[in-house]
């Protein structure tokens, strides 16, 4: 298993390439399952979680290839020869529930192994089977498996989430866009990937209103049919680089990052401290006067996002003065609280809420990553730290990010791979 070396107390200077979004792309490759035509998609990163993906659309029938100048393209196509998503796939990446919609949209049936458990809470999919009920589908649960069906086509239906749910929110669009009649879902997730989905499915054929709010109104069409389309940039790889330039003081561009998206995050930035601009290249992040304790609360777009908890918790843990950092949307997503005293930070838990005590710095120390956002906050505060920090496990953070050791030693981080 790879790990990650670093020496911190190197502030960063330059620019650092920000990558299409992993949680944009996931739900954009579920799409290619709605059309048998083809579907392209440019700015697509290069991370593990994209490659379970077309690992399960491949399985599924579909032909996933990568293409383009830079290689940076997909290009999916083909017909649907397998309705069942299996543990196997489902079990490494929780966002595999979103082939549920468009198989039972496109084919009437689909058999999808349930996530099961997660390091970061329960995270139930109830709410995405409860919407296709609304829809007309029979959903039963046979050894692990949802097992769905419907005869004929899915029909529209008012669908109002009790909570706000990204996933639920996608699957049900894609769903609803080869639905028969209007589909109406309320109190939707507003997130900049859902925009990207909504736009990519428009372009694909899909009639949608309401785009970028809370009520979404889909128009079921009959096909939807070849489009390409260009994945956002990731806020929250935007975000991490933001903390990791605001942890060691430093001025630096992140390319092609889009500070419209960033949501909470720039003002919160603001607050603590952090100058965060646009300019013509993307958004500019620079150390402005010391750094100061600022209050969070994780909330749905476009609030503060869950995230970004983690790493923020890092940048917090050596800022002048206290700040409580308040997790609303998963339950026992601190686990890198632990590792991160063992590096002297001062943190004390209360249920959903940590205080955290900024401390002049923070001490280098082996750590190990235990989900993919608590990864990147350890190795925030390992370029804050004194002395080496090695982050072992980093199989998590090569989810979700892509080359984190060559962004950042590009801008003067001491930080290497060690790979076994
Ligand atoms: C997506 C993101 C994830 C992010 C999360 C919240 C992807 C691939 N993943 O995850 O990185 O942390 O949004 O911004 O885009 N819930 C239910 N029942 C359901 C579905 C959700 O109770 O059927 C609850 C969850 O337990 C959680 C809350 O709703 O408390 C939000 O979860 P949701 O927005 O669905 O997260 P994901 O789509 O899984």
């Amino acid at each position: 298993m790879d790990s990650i070396r670093i020496v911190g107390g190197q502030p960063l200077h330059g620019e650092i390439p920000i990558g299409g979004a992993k949680n944009a792309t996931l739900p954009l490759m579920a799409a290619g399952l709605l059309t048998e035509e083809r579907l392209t998609l440019t700015r697509v990163p290069r991370l593990a979680d994209i490659e379970t993906m077309a690992e399960l659309l491949a399985q599924h029938g579909i032909a996933v290839e990568r293409c383009g100048n830079d290689g940076r393209s997909l290009s999916l196509g083909g017909a649907i020869t397998n309705t069942e998503a299996p543990y196997d796939i489902v079990r490494k990446m929780r966002a595999s529930i979103l082939v549920l919609g468009p198989l039972l949209a496109r084919m009437g049936e689909a058999r999808v192994s349930l996530p099961g458990g997660c390091a970061i809470g329960t995270r139930p999919v109830d709410l995405h089977l409860k919407g296709l009920e609304q829809m007309g589908a029979v959903i039963e649960l046979e050894a692990g498996y949802v097992v769905a069906r419907v005869a004929g086509r899915l029909r529209g239906a008012t669908i109002i989430f009790p909570t706000v749910s990204v996933g639920a929110t996608e699957n049900l669009l894609m769903a609803a866009s080869l639905a028969n009649g209007q589909t109406v879902l309320r109190n939707a997730a507003r997130e900049p990937e859902i925009v990207d989905l909504c736009h990519c499915l428009v372009a694909m054929g899909a009639r949608i209103g309401g785009i970028g709010t809370g009520e979404l109104v889909v128009e079921g069409v009959d096909r939807l049919h070849a489009a390409t389309h260009a994945i956002i940039p990731d806020r929250i790889e935007t975000g991490t680089y933001a903390c990791a330039v605001a942890i060691t003081g430093g001025d630096v561009v992140l390319r092609d990052a889009r500070v419209d998206h960033l949501g909470a995050v720039s003002r919160v930035l603001e607050e603590a401290g952090i100058g965060v601009t646009e300019v013509p290249e993307g958004v500019r992040v620079r150390r402005l006067n010391g750094l100061h304790g600022a209050d969070v609360m994780t909330e749905p777009y476009p609030g503060f996002p869950t995230d970004m908890q983690a790493q923020f918790m890092a940048l917090m843990a050596v800022a002048e003065g206290a700040s409580m950092i308040t997790e609303s949307i998963f339950e026992n997503r601190f686990m890198h609280v632990s590792e991160l005293t063992r590096m002297g930070a001062r943190v004390n838990v209360h249920g959903a809420s940590a205080i955290v005590r900024g401390v002049p710095s923070l001490t280098g120390a082996p750590v190990m990553a235990t989900d993919l956002r608590a990864s990147s906050s350890l190795i925030l505060a390992g370029l804050a730290a004194k002395g080496e920090t090695v982050v072992s496990r980093v199989y998590h953070l090569d989810r979700g990010y892509e080359d984190v050791e060559g962004k950042l030693s590009a801008v003067g981080a001491k930080i290497e791979r060690i790979s076994e």
